[in-house]
């Protein structure tokens, strides 16, 4: 696990944009794509280098983690309207290459199954951008979740609702279930890049690098994973014991050696 401190939210989208970019460039590649407010800056990034330097995404595909239960696709806050509005139109990816789980699917479990499906057809996902809830969530596996699980619906916490609620009209708006990639189906990605911005990330950040394994913590399971990124700013990299051994890691990068 490679942990990389950035001074800002900026610096942070940069550092995703640059790895992102690597993957677009070397050809088609499958992108496994986060919603939420955290990767934001990112695709604002990614964006920016489509229009500007001729970075085609063309050839890619892409993957989204997770959906809600029970809102029509239309719905602006469906991640499936969301990841459209924020990102994917606005590049050159071709609409039928973007997948996500059929929240609205009359056969949630059959979905689920058909999701998994089209996730390993493609040839499973190069490169998977990753939140994280401020209960260590990835995707929406919530504490307890089987570290091996695939995908399905989880119930949400409340915490996860409330922290959430500011999308929607009132918190009686947000759903209670979702349907999302298991850690199982997360972790089969070949490479992991978690994204943590804000000091309301710094404790789920802490427990996902530095704590037990351990299904309390969602997250931690990226610990098991041969290739994981993480790249937090300095407020949700405060509560890390080994900062300056991650600092000095970076500050000694060998030139050769890419994230
Ligand atoms: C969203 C997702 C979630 C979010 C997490 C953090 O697709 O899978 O795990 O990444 O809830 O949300 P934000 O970024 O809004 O703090």
């Amino acid at each position: 696990m490679e942990i990389v401190i950035r001074e800002d939210s900026d610096h942070v989208a940069r550092t995703v944009a640059d790895i992102i970019e690597g993957y677009v460039r070397r050809g088609p590649a499958v992108l496994g794509l986060a919603t939420g407010s955290t990767p934001l800056a990112s695709y604002k990034e990614l964006i920016r280098r489509h229009r500007e330097e001729g970075l085609s995404y063309s050839e890619a595909q892409a993957f989204l983690l997770d959906e809600y239960v029970g809102l029509p696709v239309e719905h602006p806050e469906s991640y499936h309207s969301v990841i459209r509005r924020e990102f994917t139109d606005h590049v050159d990816l071709d609409p039928s290459s973007i997948h996500s789980p059929g929240g609205a699917a009359p056969d949630l479990a059959a979905e689920a199954i058909r999701y998994d499906r089209s996730i390993a057809s493609a040839g499973g996902v190069d490169v998977q951008i990753l939140g994280i809830g401020t209960d260590g969530h990835v995707g929406f596996n919530e504490p307890m979740s089987s570290l091996s699980s695939r995908t399905r619906v989880k119930t949400l916490t409340e915490q996860t609702r409330q922290d959430n609620a500011r999308f929607f009209d009132s918190l009686d708006d947000v759903p209670h279930h979702v349907l999302t990639q298991g850690l199982g189906t997360i972790t089969d990605a070949r490479h992991l890049l978690l994204i943590g911005l804000g000091e309301a990330k710094a404790d789920a950040i802490a427990a996902a690098v530095e704590g037990p394994l351990a299904a309390a913590c969602p997250a931690s399971v990226l610990q098991l994973h041969p290739h994981v990124t993480v790249v937090v700013d300095e407020a949700a990299a405060s509560r890390l014991k080994f900062a300056d051994y991650y600092r000095h890691t970076l500050d000694n990068k060998p030139a050769w050696q890419a994230f």
